[in-house]
């Protein structure tokens, strides 16, 4: 029997998260899951060098604060839109994001990870992302990998969380 009481969804607060974090839901509801861990890894030199204002101010405390700020206001962000009606476990961690990823999954003792193919960046001629690709590749549990133009599984529902779809629905011959 399968059970899923722990089920983590990573997240760089892009669109493919967004979707990837709607199947984390309805698994969760269907599973009756304790919990949908919601993690962001905060990449600090990534996200420094990201901001335009680096080059002005330099790495000083303050402007480390401030991108720490602000990765946990979207984090909280993201959880509000995203994970409705589920338990959520908040998670907000610094380092690497692939190893963090998968070193939080065996921490925690994940039953199941939902993770998209791509993110932020989302270049369309690679199949995976950097940090999809390693994640998957490490990964200590199961992992539902959720691709951007894929046919869907959960039908949406009013005022459900159903995953926004990515193509125009197709007709089957
Ligand atoms: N810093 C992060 N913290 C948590 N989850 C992340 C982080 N970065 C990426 N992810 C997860 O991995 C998924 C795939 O993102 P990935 O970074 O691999 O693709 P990309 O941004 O399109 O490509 P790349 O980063 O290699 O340029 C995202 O949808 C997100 O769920
Ligand atoms: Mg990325």
């Amino acid at each position: 029997m399968i059970q899923l009481k722990r089920i983590l969804v990573p997240t760089d607060f892009s669109e493919p998260s967004e979707r990837a974090a709607a199947y984390a839901v309805e698994l969760a509801k269907r599973f009756d899951a304790e919990e949908v861990h919601c993690l962001h890894v905060s990449d600090i030199p990534a996200d420094l060098l990201a901001t335009s204002a680096y080059y002005m101010t330099g790495p000083s405390e303050q402007f480390i604060d401030q991108v720490r700020n602000e990765s946990l206001k979207n984090l909280e962000a993201f959880i509000a839109k995203n994970l409705q009606g589920v338990p959520v476990k908040k998670a907000f961690v610094e380092g690497r994001p692939f190893i963090e990823i998968d070193r939080y999954a065996r921490d925690n003792n994940i039953d199941l990870m939902v993770i998209a193919t791509h993110g932020r960046t989302g270049l369309t001629h690679a199949l995976f992302g950097s940090v999809a690709e390693k994640v998957i590749r490490k990964a200590p549990c199961p992992v539902l990998v959720v691709k951007r133009d894929e046919r869907e599984f959960i039908t949406p529902q009013e005022g459900g969380t159903g995953v926004p779809p990515a193509t125009s629905p197709r007709s089957i011959a």
